[in-house]
């Protein structure tokens, strides 16, 4: 290991360090910012499109890892060097720390999207795949080998594995199987010293605090092994809307009741916009069986035969963001038709939000630079799952997950959307977790607080303002693992996990 004196936060793009990355790194994989794939290489997964300005603080090398060995080296070097890496998976990070940094700061950044393979055993029903697959093609890779196989994961198909299973990442599999870290068995991690590890020589700890502690702390996970979850030949999906005139805050309240406790086949989220909420449920299972349980559990949402779309899973998983004329072959495609410049905040709801609350909402729903709040119900297995089990705490007591989006793009400077959902946010407070208030770590939200660093570590008391928020009474075992794992603090960002070192 290095001595904590060869870091430093500002050292100069140096050449010490390229000299040491270029006796193991191609250096076609290596990139300055003078050199002519920079700029293309850095903007190619920036997600969030506020991010691309000239004030941004960037990274002064970006290296393309192709093997394992080339972030070993990266990390081997930057720390002889005294250069920090950030790393990227998919780019997904609300907050762009994966590719830059919120204060002046010199860092490199190992962009993991040149290893992207899966790997599966249909046999053991168990996968590996690599941090910089998106999910997009790990869901492909998984239904192309067995159909009757799945993964619980996020959404939006062009997401990064690295960050996702990082942050816990769950999707409309959630109520079913839990997250994404509840479901992975084993890891390559390259550890602040170089080293590669998997997780019988990384210890339970270092185990633990990878599946849903956040990206970056820890650092940099090269693949992950899963275990596959059975889907059934066909799933129904349906996306209804009401208006706030047909009845919409009746049936959100009714929802909020109802959703976190129907059978675990079932899942139900809430899109509520404007004066319009859309209610899309994924069903394992045909129509058939759901018109029945509907009429049973929520009769008042009206759901009838013509409202349903039966389908395979994997083609569920393209029609729930991308809508009914999307393919299964869209799922790999890697560029996102996403431009929009965004604020996000969340929240975490445990007693049923009053009538005349929801009433509230909508007006804020009307207002200027007003957003959308995606609501996803928990129960069932995320809920089931102790809460020290892993990282994300998020489990029993839980009614549902509130993610308040803000976009713009790119008219005018963002003011009213921001100041929208921090207003919104502020109105919420009553009627949401408390003590502290909960959020979940991968809508990451800088407005939680940002870590101080003394001494060249971050600090704990800094990091406990915003980690206790993302971990509850998990963060201080993240904290101590940290210290044990990484005392210098190598990897960190403005939201790394800090080291305990008492
Ligand atoms: P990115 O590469 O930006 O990394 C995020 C963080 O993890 C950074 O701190 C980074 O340094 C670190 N990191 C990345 N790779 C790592 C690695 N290999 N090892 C260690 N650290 C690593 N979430 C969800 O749960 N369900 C959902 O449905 C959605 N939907 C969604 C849609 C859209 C359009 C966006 C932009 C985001 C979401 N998210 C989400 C949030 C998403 O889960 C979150 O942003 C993830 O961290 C993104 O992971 P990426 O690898 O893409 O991000």
């Amino acid at each position: 290991s290095y001595p904590p004196s060869a870091m430093s936060t500002a050292a100069p793009a140096n050449n010490g360090f390229l000299s040491c990355l270029i006796k193991s790194v191609p250096p076609r994989l290596l990139h300055g910012k003078s050199s002519r794939a920079y700029g293309s290489i850095w903007e190619s997964t920036v997600r969030n499109v506020k991010f691309v300005s000239d004030k941004t603080v960037k990274p002064v090398y970006i290296i393309t890892p192709t093997e394992a060995a080339h972030i070993q080296a990266t990390v081997a070097c930057g720390r002889k060097h005294g250069l920090r890496v950030r790393v990227r998976s998919g780019g997904h990070d609300y907050e762009g720390l994966s590719y830059r940094s919120a204060k002046p700061e010199t860092f490199a950044v190992v962009d993991l999207s040149m290893m992207r393979q899966v790997r599966i055993d249909g046999k053991a029903a168990t996968a590996w795949v690599d941090s910089g697959a998106q999910l997009g093609e790990l869901y492909y890779a998984v239904a192309k080998m067995t159909p009757s196989l799945g993964f619980p994961a996020g959404v939006c198909a062009t997401i990064g594995v690295g960050g996702h299973f990082s942050g816990g990442g769950f999707g409309m599999l959630l109520r079913k199987y839990g997250t994404a870290g509840d479901n992975v068995i084993d890891a390559k991690v390259v550890d602040a010293n170089g080293t590669l590890l998997d997780r019988k020589s990384m210890g339970e700890d270092y185990f633990w605090a990878i599946r849903g502690g956040g990206g970056e702390s820890f650092g940099i996970v090269v693949s992950w092994q899963v275990q596959l979850v059975p889907v059934p030949p066909k799933v129904t999906v349906f996306q209804i809307h009401r208006g706030v005139k047909d009845g919409a805050i009746d049936l959100i309240n009714k929802w909020q009741q109802v959703a976190p406790s129907l059978p675990d086949d079932l899942m139900i989220r809430i899109m509520a916009m404007e004066q319009d909420a859309m209610f899309e449920a994924l069903y394992l299972g045909t129509c058939k069986d759901l018109l029945p349980l509907m009429a049973s559990r929520f009769p008042e949402l009206g759901v009838k035969q013509e409202d349903c779309n039966e389908m395979p899973w994997i083609q569920s998983v393209a029609f729930i963001p991308m809508g009914k004329s999307a393919t299964v072959m869209d799922l790999l495609n890697r560029t996102s038709n996403i431009k929009a410049f965004g604020k996000y905040k969340s929240d975490y709801v445990k007693d049923p939000i009053p009538r005349d609350v929801w009433e509230k909402i909508y007006t804020w729903l009307a207002k200027p630079g007003a957003g959308v709040m995606i609501m996803d119900p928990y129960g069932a297995r995320i809920s089931s799952i102790p809460k020290d089990a892993t990282p994300f705490p998020h489990r029993q007591g839980v009614l549902f997950n509130i993610q308040y989006v803000s976009y713009w793009f790119g008219e005018g400077d963002g003011a009213a959307p921001t100041q929208w959902s921090r207003d919104m946010y502020a109105f919420m407070e009553p009627y949401v977790s408390k003590n502290p208030r909960q959020a979940y770590a991968n809508y990451r939200d800088l407005d939680l607080g940002v870590n101080e660093v003394v001494g060249d570590v971050s600090t704990y008391d800094s990091g406990r303002v915003w980690g206790e928020k993302y971990y509850n009474g998990n963060f201080e075992r993240l904290a101590r693992t940290k210290a044990k794992v990484d005392p210098c603090d190598y990897f960190r960002n403005e939201q790394s996990i800090p080291p305990l070192l008492k």
